[in-house]
């Protein structure tokens, strides 16, 4: 598959082992850029606008000049159009790194910055409704600016590694004692049919998801408290969850070794759960071919 598979590279479509790029590219060396990663439902791009909008900020934030950010939507449909995947479930990953530069140097200058954009669409079918799954912890050691979405994601990549290794389905960060997010997702517990989930901070990612989670809960009004959640408090709650573009909406049933709950999906996980998957077909949050 991954041989036939149409990308986009820096205004060209090419099969995936034909696309080239420079070994002095700064996200090859330093990791140096950003991505996101948008859900496609029946060839309908689920909230462009939020990824997009999160998308500049983070370029904004690390210093990279890409004004054009409008052009991925088009880019994404051309893809799904190349790829044969108009009208099924996909997932799009779009990344921007700071691009060639050579000689090799820690040091950018702004004014002769040339990002590279990729953008990679697969078939990813519906995860709605399926599993639940369990959650490992570990102590965060990743950078100090886990809200902004960079390819630097070693830490991640090894806790994960550990996690499934173990049977576990998710890893889940957590500093001084208080839990942040997971490897790829956000987090929320439920007590006294109440949700809580972590505060953002430097620590959190605003997941799209998340944000969605938040306005379900508002509409149906549910309280919903971003608050603090500390590890050696986790056996108070009753229910928990985990989203992302990717996994949806999650329940969870263990935490390293400890049942959540009854160890079944929870009524208000349940809800959640209803609604979010009502959101993914409403048309305001899609945009068409
Ligand atoms: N991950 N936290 C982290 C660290 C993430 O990497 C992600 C998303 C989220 C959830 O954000 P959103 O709801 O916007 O997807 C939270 C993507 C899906 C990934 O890395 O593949």
């Amino acid at each position: 598959m991954s041989n036939e598979l149409i990308c986009y590279f820096n205004g060209n479509y090419l099969p995936a082992d034909e696309i080239k790029v420079s070994p002095f590219d700064r996200g090859f060396m330093f990791a140096d850029g950003v991505y996101e990663v948008v859900r496609i439902y029946k060839g309908r791009i689920f909230l462009m606008d939020q990824h997009r909008m999160r998308l500049d900020r983070n370029l904004a934030e690390i210093k990279i000049p890409f004004e054009n950010t409008n052009i991925i939507m088009d880019i994404i449909f051309e893809l799904l159009r190349k790829n044969a995947l108009i009208g099924k479930d996909a997932v799009a990953y779009i990344q921007i790194t700071r691009g060639h530069q050579l000689p090799r140097s820690r040091i950018f200058n702004p004014d002769t910055i040339n990002p590279s954009l990729f953008i990679s669409v697969n078939d990813l079918p519906l995860i709605q409704n399926s599993d639940v799954t369990s959650v490992m912890l570990f102590e965060d050691d990743r950078w100090g600016r886990c809200d902004i979405k960079t390819i630097l994601l070693l830490p991640s990549v090894l806790a994960s590694q550990d996690a499934a290794s173990k049977g576990f389905g998710e890893a889940v960060w957590h500093q001084d004692g208080i839990i942040s997010e997971g490897s790829q997702t956000n987090i929320f517990f439920v007590k006294d049919e109440k949700i809580f989930t972590p505060l953002l901070n430097k620590r959190v990612l605003p997941g799209v998801t998340r944000s969605v989670v938040i306005n379900i809960c508002k509409k149906l009004a549910i309280p919903l408290l971003e608050e603090n959640i500390k590890v050696n408090e986790l056996n108070l709650f009753k229910e928990c969850f985990i989203t992302g573009t990717t996994t949806e909406v999650k329940p969870v049933t263990r935490i390293d070794n400890l049942t959540v709950g009854s160890g079944r999906t929870g009524k208000i996980t349940e809800v959640i759960q209803n609604e979010f998957y009502s959101e993914t077909n409403d048309p305001k949050n899609l945009i068409f071919y």
